[in-house]
């Protein structure tokens, strides 16, 4: 089965002479479809960057990144912005919801703009499955930052994506309310099928995934399948003295 993204010796670099950052360093990671995959690293190890390259919301300096059967690396903008459309949801650490509109109407947003219309039975479950029926005309200023994260999820989820990528989706979140947010992510995998990739430096919340990639210093360092909180604890701390010792 081809995977649901896909990158390919990527790298990226930002900046020129002096202000050069090296944020990836020839990475390649294939995304298993309807897996959940987290990614994990110290603060600039390029979690976020290779989230960015991977959902088309940042080119890549070499290699190539594929989404599906589609390949990212090399589309125009608007090419990439059809990509994204059609094929990615997004889960940010701030929920990034439209202030004016409704719940019902920020879920519904990405697939009005995309000039399509929700599949009632799917719109229905997830809606039910992220526990917003009560709550769909209510604007982001009525709802905690729970409720608000999970108006973001039904909204990426809305149109069943390719893949689905959520940077630190908990990380502004109380401990229960993140907890919500991960079961949900992880019953949308297991029970429908999603992808998602999710970036966070919570060993528990990546002990709800099915597989975890530490990024350290812009390389894949090493992974965890079916992880504990424990095991990823482990890991980060053996990883540390490695990145600690001299070359
Ligand atoms: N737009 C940019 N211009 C220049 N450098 C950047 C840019 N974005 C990221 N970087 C650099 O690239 C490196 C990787 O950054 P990135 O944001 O991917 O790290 P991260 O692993 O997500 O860190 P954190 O856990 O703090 O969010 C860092 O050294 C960062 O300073
Ligand atoms: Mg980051």
């Amino acid at each position: 089965m081809s995977a649901a993204a896909r990158a390919v010796d990527v790298w990226k670099v930002y900046g020129v002479g002096e202000a050069q950052v090296i944020a990836l360093r020839g990475v390649s990671l294939e995304v298993e479809r309807g897996k959940f995959t987290a990614i994990m690293g110290p603060s600039g190890s390029g979690k976020s960057t290779l989230m960015h390259c991977l959902a088309g919301l940042d080119s890549v300096t070499r290699g190539q990144v594929m989404i599906g059967e589609a390949m990212v690396t090399g589309l125009s903008d608007a090419g990439l912005t059809k990509l994204r459309r059609e094929k990615v949801g997004f889960i940010f650490q701030q929920f990034n919801l439209l202030p004016t509109l409704t719940a019902e109407e920020n879920i519904l947003l990405p697939l009005a703009i995309a000039g399509r219309k929700p599949d009632q039975e799917w719109y229905q479950t997830v809606i039910n499955t992220v526990g917003l029926a009560d709550r769909l005309s209510h604007r982001p200023s009525q709802l905690s930052g729970g409720q608000q994260q999970r108006v973001a999820c039904a909204r990426a989820l809305a149109s069943r994506p390719e893949v689905i990528f959520a940077d630190e989706p908990t990380g502004n979140l109380d401990s229960r309310s993140g907890a919500d947010i991960l079961s949900f992510l992880r019953r949308s995998v297991s029970e429908y099928g999603q992808t998602i990739v999710m970036v966070t430096h919570d060993a528990n919340a990546a002990s709800y995934a099915d597989r975890v990639v530490f990024l350290g210093d812009g390389r894949i360092v090493d992974e965890l399948h079916s992880p504990t909180a424990e095991a990823v604890l482990d890991k980060i701390k053996s990883l540390d003295l490695t990145v600690g010792a001299p070359e």
